[in-house]
């Protein structure tokens, strides 16, 4: 994949353990076709050498702001990046960039860029949440840098908690979301995406619900990574813990039928519906209107059919073939043939199957491992990645797809 030809990204690295998957994430750049220029501060060339992203980066690696005097270096690398990030960022680099500190090669650079910046804490849990790095933090966010992580997991010295960097795969989707949103001639940029997100509920009675799995990830995912690319994106949510991605509209509603009125609301304008919520089938015929009660017996619930919002907006699109409409699948088994088969019953152009049978994959998980399918028999195996990085292999065909409607009503709609 080579979605970041011709993008040049500037390294930064500070020093934590996690300084060696900068070497990981200077692979994934260059593999993607970036041009990569690496910046490490002194604590940081204590834990990585120097020499392993000279080799992975085919550039020199700059040492300090002595290096290369003559030539401005920290100017000429500020200027020349398109995206910069700083992985891992150390709680002492995070105050430096928020009090604008330029006491290295790295902050005086960064002072220099203009482009958007990335940065991925990584530090123990105990400095995350002080308030100094809160506060300073706060600040970044307030500029505008995109503050990507810290996860949850296994610290240094054994402790676990908040603080370890992001993987490396989740630092190149953000660098490519970065990158794609700078570019404003992306074929999503100006479009209005609608995205569905997470599981409805069905009420029984008013404490009470039939619910699913969902957990809204990969639809939060979808309409943030839409955002970054330029896209006006509105995301109908079903109840949901996840925050809005920066720069979405958050319709936030309960059941099946709530999401199918929100979404006709905003139809006329769409110029893609991507339906990544998990809508429940059905619904109790009636809500009791107070809490059933265990000494009225056992609850026979009557169930009745929910709307197939994906299936009615296919047999309702006009000859246009607008809006683009995209589909999942959660699929336990013959994924690709029960796909193929849903994707022509719903009428949608693209179908993105999910094989939930899998423990790495599907609901509460924070990776993705799906197979996009496109009516005309196009198939995309997308391996397992974060889910921000499928939502940019769904928004790239989704893209592809734009495009080729715009060519052939001659001309965009903009
Ligand atoms: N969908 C929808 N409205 C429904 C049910 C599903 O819009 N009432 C959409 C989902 O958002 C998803 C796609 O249809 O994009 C497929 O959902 P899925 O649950 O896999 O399929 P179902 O149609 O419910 O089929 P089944 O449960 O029988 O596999």
């Amino acid at each position: 994949m080579d979605d970041l030809r011709g993008v040049r990204v500037l390294l930064g690295v500070s020093g934590g353990i996690a300084a060696y998957k900068a070497a990981l994430l200077a692979r994934l750049l260059v593999g993607a076709g970036a041009e990569v220029d690496p910046v490490l501060t002194a604590g940081a060339r204590r834990f990585l050498g120097a020499a392993t992203l000279e080799g992975i980066t085919g550039r020199h690696v700059r040492e300090d702001v002595w290096d290369g005097i003559a030539q401005d270096t920290h100017v000429a690398l500020g200027r020349a990046a398109d995206v910069a990030i700083v992985y891992p960022a150390t709680a002492h680099t995070l105050a430096r960039l928020a009090h604008g500190l330029a006491d290295d090669l790295l902050t005086t650079t960064l002072l220099a860029a203009t482009c958007p910046l990335i940065v991925c804490p990584a530090m123990h849990t105990e400095m995350w949440e002080h308030p100094a790095t809160q506060a300073n933090v706060e600040v970044l966010r307030g500029r505008g840098v995109t503050v990507l992580g810290p996860a949850v997991g296994p610290l240094m010295g054994g402790d676990a908690g908040p603080g370890r960097v992001v993987e490396p795969d989740e630092a190149h989707a953000a660098v490519r979301a970065a990158a794609t949103s700078t570019r404003s001639d992306g074929p999503l940029a100006g479009r209005h995406v609608v995205v569905t997100a997470g599981g409805t509920r069905e009420a029984i009675d008013p404490v009470r619900f039939l619910g699913n799995r969902s957990s809204g990830r990969m639809g939060f995912a979808l309409a943030a990574v839409a955002a970054g690319r330029g896209a006006r994106v509105t995301l109908i949510a079903a109840p949901s813990e996840l925050p809005t991605p920066e720069g979405v509209r958050r319709v936030d509603v309960v059941s099946a039928r709530d999401m199918h009125a929100a979404v006709h609301e905003v139809l006329d304008e769409a110029d893609v519906v991507v339906k990544a919520a998990a809508v429940a089938d059905f619904r109790p015929a009636s809500a009791a209107a107070s809490k059933l009660k265990k000494a009225d017996g056992t609850p026979a619930i009557e169930l009745v059919a929910n709307p197939d919002i994906l299936a009615e907006l296919g047999a309702q699109r006009g000859s246009d073939d607008t809006p683009v409409l995209v589909g999942f699948a959660a699929e336990t088994d013959d994924v690709e043939a029960n796909g193929r088969a849903k994707l022509a019953a719903k009428g949608a152009d693209v179908l993105v199957v999910n094989d939930v049978a899998s423990s790495d994959a599907g609901f509460e998980v924070e990776t993705n491992r799906v197979v996009i399918l496109e009516r005309d028999g196009a198939r995309t195996d997308v391996p397992l990645a974060s889910k921000a990085d499928v939502a940019a292999r769904i928004l790239d065909v989704v893209g592809h797809r734009l495009t080729a409607l715009d060519a052939h009503h001659g001309g965009s709609s903009g």
